[in-house]
């Protein structure tokens, strides 16, 4: 995968372990010891590797809402969370807005994902005002399913997406994410590749929250 990684001219590697209650939630000393390990494989010619998780809005991230433990993107004010697909958290924009308040960062994983946000740009605005928008690349390649393909790039195309990220779990999500990248090259223009893929993820670990 590092490998695969260095080809799509991957730099900087955020690993996003799932922290997902009673499904994956692997002890945070083992997270590390993995991550400690992959690097004394990883090579100069590879990224770098910075740690974060997978954050799922369950029960497990409401106590750490609470007790201030949400694992961030190592050495950032960001986080990476996700929500289950049928259906929003309740009192999630609520939630989002004191993030924003605190000087937090949340980074949405894969919203073309939410049934919610389905043909309902007008929610799809007002959640991306409290919390960045990052795409699978899989998904615009139409690996994930059709109706995630359609909005994916409907995302893209209606500048709600913040930034695009490969979600792999494994190498071949690596050639999936290609296509992705091809995808925007082709219909959004270079810039807007360059614009998703590098300076926006750059952004929000530096801090910036990058308004629609
Ligand atoms: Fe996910």
């Amino acid at each position: 995968m590092l490998d695969a990684l260095a080809a799509l001219g991957v730099t900087e590697q955020c690993v996003t372990p799932h922290q997902k209650a009673s499904q994956y939630l692997p002890d945070w000393d083992r997270i590390e010891a993995t991550l400690a390990s992959l690097e004394t494989v990883r090579k100069p010619t590879h990224p770098t590797l910075r740690l974060g998780a997978e954050n799922m809005w369950d029960d497990v991230f409401y106590k750490r809402v609470v007790d201030g433990t949400i694992p961030h993107y190592r050495g950032t004010q960001a986080f990476l969370v996700e929500i289950p697909p049928p259906l929003m958290p309740p009192g999630m924009v609520e939630q989002l807005f004191k993030f924003r308040m605190a000087g937090k960062v949340p980074v949405l994983a894969h919203p073309e994902r939410y049934h919610a946000l389905w043909d309902n740009d007008r929610l799809a605005g007002e959640l991306r005002k409290h919390c960045a928008f990052q795409i699978d690349l899989g998904a615009i390649g139409g690996f994930h399913g059709k109706r995630e393909m359609k909005a994916a790039r409907h995302l893209l195309e209606a500048g709600l997406a913040t930034c695009v990220a490969t979600d792999a779990h494994q190498v071949g999500d690596l050639q999936q994410a290609q296509h992705g990248l091809a995808w925007i090259d082709k219909k959004l223009g270079h810039a807007a590749t360059v614009r998703l893929f590098d300076h926006a993820p750059r952004a929000l670990l530096a801090g910036d929250f990058i308004d629609v």
